[in-house]
């Protein structure tokens, strides 16, 4: 096989199916890191192109994720005037500002301003426009058309944003992100993990930025906001489906997916817990992963999802106390890959 060709042009083909405008900026190259992998190099521009959230996933989408554009900033007060302009340098969305990745491989990358702008498909059939944030470390605060559309805080958690007031009826949509990461500066004291910006010993290099997927998604007004499944070895499973909106009925069906059969199917309310019983379900665990599919109707939103039947327990094993996976004692054996990132 032609490896690298074949990337080559992978790379030709994503770069020109996206029209950028001459841009200031200074464009977009991985930097070399302290240590390099094999994938360093091979990553390129149109990472993670699959659907972000496979526990709730809708038809109707459009990644963001790509080439934007990124500029230091001086300190918070910097969020009050949006920057005017192209910002300063090229950056791969999604990845930690700190990495050779990311093209910037910051330092002290505390205040940030991020920028991209996206058209909405002319063929979506929701109402809304939900924006999507898988992660972003620490806060951020998402201008649309230069209008706040939120605020979040919290690096390690997701959010999603109903943008549609801020779009513009036709054409491109300026989105522009700022950033406060503060890690382990004097006086904040957040949730950092091993992160700190005086790396040494076990403690590492930070994450700023926008470090996981953005996406955009079409959605009618009232649909599902949230989904928590569980299912245990004796069948049960356990469904809330959270709403935008009012409480509403909702619809859940489990699909046996070697055979694509509808197993069970289910009629509740949205925003309380829902619990029915699937007949003889193949188990999952480490040697027979089984998963099923389900589906989620909630009026005009229908969503997938899946789910594994497992119980995970404690339980005493020869006169010791163990985890248990749907009953059993299964040793754990694994690697330990010590850092943040
Ligand atoms: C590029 O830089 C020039 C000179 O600083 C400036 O006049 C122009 O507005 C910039 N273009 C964009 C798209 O920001
Ligand atoms: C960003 O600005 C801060 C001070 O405002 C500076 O210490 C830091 O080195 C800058 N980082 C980059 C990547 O330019
Ligand atoms: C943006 O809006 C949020 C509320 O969604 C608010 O908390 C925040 O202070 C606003 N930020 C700016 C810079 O206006
Ligand atoms: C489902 O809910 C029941 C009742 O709260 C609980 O006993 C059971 O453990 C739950 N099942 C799972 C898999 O969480
Ligand atoms: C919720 O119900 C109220 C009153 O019936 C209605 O005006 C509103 O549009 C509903 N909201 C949604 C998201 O459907
Ligand atoms: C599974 O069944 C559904 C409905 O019967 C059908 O629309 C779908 O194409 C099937 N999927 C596969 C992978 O066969």
């Amino acid at each position: 096989m032609h490896h690298s060709l074949l990337l080559t042009l992978c790379g030709i083909a994503s770069a020109l199916s996206v029209p950028r405008q001459a841009s200031n900026s200074t464009k977009y190259a991985v930097k070399t890191p302290p240590l390099t992998t094999p994938w360093t190099y091979e990553a390129g521009i149109d990472p993670w192109p699959e659907y972000p959230r496979p526990q709730l996933q809708r038809s109707q989408w459009q990644s963001l994720n790509g080439i934007w554009t990124y500029q230091n900033a001086s300190s918070l007060d910097a969020v009050n005037s949006l920057p005017s302009g192209q910002l300063a340098n090229e950056v791969l969305i999604p990845s930690c500002l700190e990495s050779g990745l990311s093209g910037i491989q910051g330092e002290y990358t505390i205040y940030s301003w991020f920028a991209t702008s996206f058209n909405v498909p002319s063929t979506w059939t929701g109402d809304r426009v939900l924006l999507n944030f898988a992660a972003v470390d620490y806060e951020a605060t998402v201008f649309v058309n230069g209008r706040n559309a939120t605020f979040h805080r919290g690096g390690y958690f997701a959010f999603t944003v109903d943008v549609t007031d801020y779009l513009k009826s036709d054409g491109s949509n300026d989105l522009l992100v700022f950033v406060h990461d503060p890690t382990d500066s004097d006086p904040y004291v957040i949730p950092i993990g091993k992160q700190t910006l005086r790396p040494s010993h076990i403690f590492y290099t930070p994450c700023s930025g926008i470090w996981q997927s953005v996406w955009i998604e079409s959605a009618p007004a009232s649909h599902v906001s949230q989904l928590d499944i569980a299912a245990g070895m004796d069948g049960q499973l356990n469904a809330t489906v959270s709403s935008s909106g009012n409480s509403t009925q909702v619809q859940i069906t489990v699909i046996d997916r070697k055979t694509n059969t509808t197993v069970a199917t289910h009629n509740g309310a949205s925003d309380v817990e829902c619990t029915f019983s699937v007949q003889d379900v193949s188990l999952w665990s480490p040697d027979s992963p089984t998963l099923y599919d389900i589906t989620v109707t909630l009026g005009d939103d229908v969503v997938t999802s899946y789910t594994g039947f497992r119980t995970i327990a404690r339980g005493e094993v020869d006169g010791i106390e163990r985890p248990l996976l749907n009953g059993e004692f299964v040793f754990q054996f694994g690697t330990l890959d010590q850092g943040f990132w």
